[in-house]
């Protein structure tokens, strides 16, 4: 078997250990990203922003993109359907808000954004995905900086696009590929494919990365060890646990760990999260946001019915410092959570919807999908 990755290369970007943050809208705001990222190397994403947005000078589109001081490497996920808007907010975010790596989203499988052609519909119009691409690409070159692409496995079963979006993304000058292996059609049900990942591996030869399913470290070894992937992409697993980062950069390093907080360490990191949130948009509006991490902090240990939900109801630093004493700091930590899927899990959709037309023609050039100014659905 060949040795694992120690590093991951995206043009002219090193990252230390080949782990990145997913981007995950409303989630990896710079308050999460700098927890994740205190706990092991890696590549740490924003949360998605809209081109049009961005472009368009929008006050909420620019409030996401802050950053937190020892942030030495600035990663932001842009969406957009149009090459120009593509272009030059990929433009914006190298000359103005110093980005060193800009990934593009082709995965989102909200109705909102696939009825109008985004997301995860996108890549069924390949000519129109490479405009995207070269657009973003040029406009990123000058300043030295990769452009990466994230997208899902096709449409659905029949409409399979990975293994096209893979060539025309290497064609594009794109450095390196994200798949998440399931369909827009399967959203988050049922098992990632990893097989799948395995295959575009095998078609391309820029870096692919993989994604999906990873809840414990030994998961991350064992994609890159089936698939031959270049490293992995990691989502729904840290929710509530940013450990899981010490843990992949352990791996990735030869070592095996696990980390195993006690409920009095996960109460700091909540307290920190929290705190985190609130300096950077505000006490009450970074309570109500750390708000939907509770129950991810807390899945599997005992804290009691009517704690979790003042928990989830807390707006105040000083109500969450009160909550918190309440629980055992010396509980251990649940090891029966290990290797359980968390986060957002659902059923397929019943169709995936697509603007009139869509699957008449592969191309798509010149076609105008309209762009949203926000759009925080994320993927
Ligand atoms: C709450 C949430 C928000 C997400 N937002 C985005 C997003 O903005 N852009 C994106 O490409 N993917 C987004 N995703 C998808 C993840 O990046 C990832 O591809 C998916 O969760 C599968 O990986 P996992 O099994 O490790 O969670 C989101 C996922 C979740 C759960």
């Amino acid at each position: 078997m060949p040795p694992l990755p120690d590093h991951l290369q995206l043009g002219p970007l090193r990252v230390e250990t080949p782990v990145v943050l997913a981007p995950m809208a409303g989630i990896t705001n710079a308050a999460f990203r700098r927890l994740c990222a205190e706990q092991g190397a890696g590549l740490y994403v924003c949360e998605m922003i809209t081109s049009r947005g961005l472009v368009e000078r929008d006050e909420t589109t620019r409030r996401m993109l802050v950053f937190d001081e020892l942030e030495s490497v600035r990663s932001v996920q842009l969406y957009g359907t149009d090459p120009v808007y593509v272009g030059k907010a990929a433009e914006i975010l190298c000359a103005e808000y110093g980005v060193h790596h800009v990934d593009l989203n082709f995965g989102c499988p909200v109705p909102k954004v696939t009825r109008k052609g985004g997301g995860g519909a996108l890549p069924w119009k390949r000519g129109l995905l490479a405009e995207i691409l070269r657009a973003a690409v040029a406009a990123t070159a000058p300043y030295g900086v990769p452009v990466t692409m994230k997208t899902r496995k096709g449409l659905d079963d029949d409409h399979l696009t990975y293994l096209d979006a893979g060539r025309i993304a290497q064609e594009s000058g794109v450095a390196a590929i994200a798949l998440h292996g399931r369909t827009v059609q399967q959203a988050y049900s049922g098992e990632a494919d990893w097989e799948a990942i395995g295959r575009l591996v095998d078609h391309v030869d820029i870096p692919v990365l993989g994604n999906g399913d990873l809840w414990e470290a030994a998961d991350a070894v064992r994609m890159v060890e089936q698939t031959g992937a270049a490293g992995v992409v990691v989502g729904r697993g840290c929710l509530g646990r940013p450990w899981l980062f010490r843990d992949l950069a352990a791996a990735f390093g030869g070592r095996e760990v696990t980390t195993l907080p006690t409920l009095g360490e996960v109460a700091v990191m909540m307290r920190r999260h929290a705190e985190r949130l609130s300096e950077h948009m505000g006490e009450e509006r970074g309570c109500k946001e750390f708000r939907k991490h509770v129950s991810w902090y807390l899945k599997g240990f005992r804290a009691g019915g009517r704690l979790r939900r003042s928990l989830a109801l807390v707006d105040s630093l000083a109500a969450l410092d009160e909550l918190l004493a309440d629980l055992d700091p010396s509980e251990p930590f649940p090891v029966g959570e290990l290797g359980a899927a968390r986060g957002r899990q659902g059923s397929p959709r019943a169709r995936v919807v697509l603007p009139e037309g869509w699957l008449d023609d592969t191309d798509g050039r010149g076609s105008h999908v309209r762009e949203d100014t926000t759009e925080t659905t994320g993927g």
